[in-house]
């Protein structure tokens, strides 16, 4: 089986304006022209993602969006569909990350047709799930993981799914400092990993990569990809200064 590709992805959440956008896109350009064995994405918001698609040209970093809805077009004031993104360059797009389930009331149904409308758009789907600290603490998260895999999933066939990345992200560990323990994270991802086995077949669950997000630093991030069955990162507040997400991409 061939070896997953790191993919460390950057999620900008609503931070920088689209000028601001492009000025960090452009110091991570330089900061990352040598690399070529990590695949590396950045998430601005809506308004910069043209801009920041300019900037990327000619370089090895992906653009990807925050978010999406299912439909291609129509009355949706305020919605953005697969197409809209491949237009201005999006390769990848966020799924289900948890602000999104917390604040905006997404559920596993929503995440499953954006998953689905990206695959046909040909966007790659990066499906976040987690368990909230509560959830942790009364012993649920497989129970939790289990029903965001299995809902998020739902009707897929191996053959959907090549491209999909999953990202395990424990809601306690977002933005609190906390990170997961490599071996909290190792056996989360082996969980999930064991999961995508049951449900669509070995093949695809040796090939998907799936990342851990929470926390990730320069600090941390080489424990963690020294984990087995951890392929990469999706990284909030330190991604938002270039010198810090080149330096998570490097951390070889
Ligand atoms: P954080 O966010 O790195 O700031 O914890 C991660 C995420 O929400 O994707």
């Amino acid at each position: 089986m061939e070896p997953r590709r790191p993919l460390i992805a950057g999620n900008w959440k609503m931070y920088k304006t689209s000028a601001e956008a492009v000025d960090t896109a452009a110091q991570l350009v330089k900061l990352t022209a040598g690399v070529d064995d990590v695949d590396i994405m950045i998430a601005p918001t809506f308004t910069a993602l043209e801009s920041v698609s300019k900037t990327l040209e000619g370089s090895h970093i992906d653009l990807g969006a925050q978010n999406i809805f299912w439909e291609n077009e129509g009355a949706y004031t305020g919605e953005i569909s697969a197409a809209m993104l491949k237009s201005v360059g999006c390769r990848y797009v966020i799924i289900g990350h948890s602000e999104r389930r917390q604040y905006f009331g997404e559920t596993d149904e929503a995440a499953n047709k954006k998953i689905r409308a990206a695959i046909k758009a040909g966007l790659i789907p990066i499906l976040c799930i987690g368990e909230t600290e509560q959830e942790r603490e009364s012993s649920q998260t497989f129970s939790v993981l289990d029903k965001q895999v299995k809902m998020g999933l739902k009707d897929f066939f191996a053959k959907d799914l090549g491209s999909l990345v999953i990202a395990y992200e424990p809601v306690w560990a977002i933005g609190t400092g906390k990170t997961a323990s490599e071996e909290q994270a190792q056996e989360v991802h082996q969980y999930i990993r064991s999961l995508i086995a049951e449900m669509v077949g070995d093949e695809l669950s040796g090939a998907i990569r799936i990342l851990y997000g929470g926390s990730v630093k320069p600090e941390n991030i080489s424990g963690l990809m020294d984990m087995p069955d951890i392929d990469g990162a999706l990284v909030g507040g330190a991604s938002l200064k270039a010198d810090s997400f080149g330096k998570i991409v490097q951390f070889k």
